[in-house]
This record gives C-alpha cells, sequence and structure tokens, in this order.
C-alpha cells in the first residue's frame, strides 16, 4: 500500500498518553519530509527517544537506551551512514543541556512545547551549526504550527485539548517540564476530532495534564464535551486526566446526561491522609474526594473510578498509610495506578524531612497493590452476564478473535469476524479476569452495512 519511506523513523515513547499523542504528531511533522515509521531503532535515519521524567526510574531509562542507541549510530558510521539522535518530551525540557554533555551522542533536544521545529533543528544538525536546542514554553505556537493532517491508526484517538499544570504539587515535576495551565481553542479540536472522525475514528479520549482545567474562552470541558459529542460518527469521548479540584458541576451533569461521555474517570487522590495530602498542596481533603464520588455516583451510578496513588510520601507513617487503605475500601476502583514516591530534584518535598525508607515503600505498595488488585477483579467479575457495547479496535491473540473496549474501558475478547472492527456490537460477557473480561457476540450483533 504505502510506499517504502525514503528516511527510517524510529521513535520511542515513554510516560503518559500525551507523549504518545506527541510521538504521533512528531510523526506527522516529519512525514512530509519523507520520514516513515520503522519498528527497529537499528539502522534508522532518525531515532527520537520521547522520554518522561515523572520518577527518577523513568529518567535512568532514558540514558540507558541512549546508550544502546549510540552503538547502532557508530555501527551505521562504519557502514558509510548516518543516524540522528534527538531527545524529545519531558526529561529534553527539564535536562536538555545536561542530555548533550552526558551523552554526546544525541545530536538535538526539543522540549514538548517545541515539536514543529523538529525539521529546522534536524537540519542545524545535519548542517552542525546553530542551535540544537530548543525548550521554549509556547503552546499556542505549537499548535498552529502543527500539519491539521494526522495519520490515523485504529479506530481510537488521542486528542490533546490541555497542557500544563499550575497546580504545584509537592513531589512532581510537571509544571516545570510542561509549563502552565494552557487550553487549546475549541474551535481548533473540533477540527482535529472532525478529521478525526472522518478518518474512521469512533472513540477519542481527551488529554491535558489538567484535562478538567479546560478554559477554551468560555468553553468548559462539560461544554467541550457536548459540542464534540455532535460530531457525526464520533460516538464516544473520554478524557484524562483530572484533578479533583476542577471537577466542576457541569461535568459531573454531563456524566449523567451525555450517552457518549463514557462512564469511567481517572480521578487521582494520591493518598488518604488530610496531613498527606496538605503536605503535597492537592487542595483536597479525603473526605472531600469521597464526598465528590458520591455527587458523581449519584448521576452515574455505574461510573469506573480509576485513580492514581503515591507511597512513602516524605513523612508517611504506617497510621497515614492506614487511611489510603481506608479510603481505597471506601471508594471502590475499577482500576488504578500506585506508585512508590521518587524524589524529583528540585520540588519542596525532595527536601523535606522525614523520607520513607525504600523498604517501607515496597511493603506498601504491596499492600495497596493488593487491595487495589481485589477490586479490580471484583469490578470486573461484576460485568459478568451483563450484554454491553463493546468497540472493536484490533484482533485478538487467538485465531478468530477480536478485542475491544467496553464503556469502561475494560479490555474484551470475543470470537467474531473481523468486519466488526471499528463498529460498537452488543456483548454478553461470560469470564472475567483481572486485566480483561471474555464474551459473545450478542445474537442481535450483525455488521453495519458499510
Ligand atoms: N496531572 C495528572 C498526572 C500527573 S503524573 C494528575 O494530576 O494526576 C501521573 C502520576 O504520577 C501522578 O498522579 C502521581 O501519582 C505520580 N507521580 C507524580 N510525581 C511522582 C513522584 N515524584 N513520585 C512518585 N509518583 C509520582
Ligand atoms: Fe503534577 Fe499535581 Fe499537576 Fe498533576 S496536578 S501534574 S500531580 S503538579
Ligand atoms: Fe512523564 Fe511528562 Fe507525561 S513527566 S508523565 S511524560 S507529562
Amino acid at each position: 500500500m504505502s510506499e517504502t519511506p525514503q528516511k527510517r523513523l524510529y521513535i520511542k515513547t515513554y510516560g503518559c498518553q500525551m507523549n504518545v499523542y506527541d510521538s504521533e504528531r512528531m510523526a506527522d511533522v516529519l512525514r512530509p519530509l519523507g520520514y516513515g515509521i520503522v519498528d527497529e531503532p537499528e539502522g534508522a535515519d532518525l531515532v527520537v527517544l520521547n522520554t518522561c521524567h515523572i520518577r527518577e526510574k523513568a529518567t535512568e531509562k532514558v540514558y540507558s537506551e541512549l546508550g544502546y542507541i549510540k552503538q547502532m549510530k557508530t555501527r551505521k558510521a562504519q557502514a558509510g551512514g548516518t543516524m540522528t539522535i534527538a531527545v524529545a518530551g519531558c526529561v529534553a525540557q527539564a535536562e536538555g543541556k545536561e542530555i548533550m554533555h552526558r551523552q554526546p551522542a544525541v545530536d538535538l533536544v526539543v522540549g514538548p512545547q517545541a515539536y514543529h521545529q523538529l525539521p529546522e533543528l534536524i537540519a542545524r544538525a545535519h548542517r552542525a551549526t546553530g542551535e540544537r536546542l530548543s525548550a521554549d514554553f509556547a503552546a499556542d505556537e505549537k499548535f498552529d504550527a502543527l500539519p491539521a493532517e494526522r495519520q490515523v491508526n485504529g479506530v481510537t484517538a488521542f486528542l490533546t485539548v490541555q497542557e500544563g499544570c499550575d497546580k504545584f504539587c509537592t513531589f512532581c515535576v510537571v509544571p516545570y517540564t510542561r509549563g502552565g495551565e494552557w487550553s487549546r481553542p475549541p474551535e481548533q479540536i473540533e477540527d482535529e476530532a472532525k478529521r478525526l472522525a472522518d478518518q474512521g475514528v469512533r472513540e477519542v479520549t481527551l488529554l491535558g495534564q489538567n484535562v478538567n482545567a479546560y478554559d477554551g474562552g468560555g468553553y468548559t470541558l462539560a461544554r467541550l464535551v457536548r459540542r464534540l459529542a455532535r460530531i457525526p460518527g464520533l460516538d464516544r469521548i473520554r478524557y484524562t486526566t483530572s484533578h479533583p479540584r476542577d471537577m466542576g458541576d457541569d461535568l459531573i451533569a454531563a456524566h449523567a446526561e451525555l450517552p457518549e461521555l463514557m462512564p469511567y474517570l481517572h480521578l487521582p487522590v494520591q493518598a488518604g491522609s488530610d496531613k498527606i495530602l496538605k503536605a503535597m498542596n492537592r487542595d483536597h481533603t479525603a473526605e472531600s474526594y469521597v464526598r465528590l464520588i458520591e455527587k458523581i455516583r449519584a448521576g452515574r451510578p455505574d461510573i469506573a473510578m480509576s485513580g492514581d496513588f503515591i507511597v512513602g510520601f516524605p513523612g508517611e507513617r504506617d497510621g497515614d498509610f492506614e487511611k489510603t487503605l481506608e479510603l481505597v475500601r471506601e471508594v471502590g476502583f475499577a482500576s488504578a495506578f500506585s506508585f512508590k514516591y521518587s524524589r524529583r530534584p528540585g520540588t519542596p518535598a525532595s527536601a523535606m524531612p522525614g523520607q520513607v525508607d525504600e523498604a517501607v515503600k515496597a511493603e506498601r505498595l504491596d499492600r495497596l497493590n493488593a487491595l487495589l488488585d481485589e477490586q479490580q477483579k471484583a469490578f470486573n467479575a461484576l460485568q459478568v452476564g451483563k450484554v454491553m457495547p463493546v468497540l472493536f479496535e484490533k484482533k485478538g491473540r487467538n485465531p478468530g478473535q477480536i478485542v475491544g473496549r467496553s464503556p469502561y474501558l475494560q479490555a474484551v475478547h470475543a470470537v467474531g469476524s473481523e468486519d466488526l472492527l471499528g463498529q460498537i456490537v452488543p456483548v454478553r460477557i461470560e469470564s472475567s479476569a483481572k486485566m480483561s473480561l471474555g464474551g459473545v457476540l450478542d445474537s442481535h450483533a450483525i455488521p453495519e452495512p458499510a
């Protein structure tokens, strides 16, 4: 179908969904220059590492990966070719100069707001003149300069609507790597969503570091969602990640009223002890979080709640950690992400007294995960016997099998024709495990006419 690209582009993505979106957009910027995506870095003309700075491990991974890529660059040079190495993303933003020092094989460094400058940076790297580091904060310029065309793969897509964070949780690097909160204009987002729908996308996930703080000139996130829900073909809308303090009444109402808005909400709470929440600068208490969930469930009782947790924040004692477990028991999560606190240079928490021993963090993480796993299995088991609409996305691992997502974002496997890919089909759920559900197509499930 597609011609062999003139130039081979390998992109490795770390971190959050916004990096996934950004990687796709970098490919869009580079495609007109003749770059096509390849699956392996060996022999590539351009290697981009789109990096994450959130925890120490994430950052260190980048440097070890760069060690391997450097060897490939040397091999290619010995064979008479060239490989350009670019570091993008949040590590690029946070430690741009240091990266070039620590790994001289890196040709250019580009921060998250400067992807539209990639062609120029690559040209400078090839000419070996000019600045090869760009880490400005100007998201508006970026979105104006990115090509309108997007290559979609599949029937679901991410769409960034908001970037940056003004919340300054004391543990977190994001306000420093992504800059202040900034929202794209609704018209620009609608235009991108329409193009996605025209290309067969049926579900979009709106992205933002604080997506529910979206403020598009009079448009709240709820109003934006309602506008996008009118786009023909776009049947499902999701958004992530939200902050409890920006969970407005209109968004809660949208969950109760709008069938296109999927009943899944990722709303990080981080901890259950008010003392720790205060030290984190979270601006919510355990109680206010629980009340908020009650309010959301009053309008949408079946909503799948998801969250992020940090264990071992400085000053967290056993009694504080027990409160996290209590909160989890009270809320009941359908899924969750939990992390050991990681000390990030330059953040206020890294200098706080009472840093917690790694072994204690590990033990708390195990206990928390055991409880969260139990809840996830229980939530999945609840679906057995129900018929639910599944958006089928791809072929499964076993022959004849197709895989999709339930409204609650669970993976659902069923035996069915590939003609059903891209369609929303009723499925009777027959089995459940921690990570997925199994079902059979409901007898009424016949492919929609093409
Ligand atoms: N903007 C989002 C996501 C931020 S990063 C939000 O406010 O929720 C995703 C998650 O990483 C956070 O929710 C937090 O749980 C975790 N995280 C951030 N900094 C961390 C650190 N220093 N150590 C461990 N986990 C961290
Ligand atoms: Fe980080 Fe807090 Fe902002 Fe989320 S809200 S990105 S955790 S500072
Ligand atoms: Fe990581 Fe940056 Fe996302 S630090 S989590 S890639 S915003």
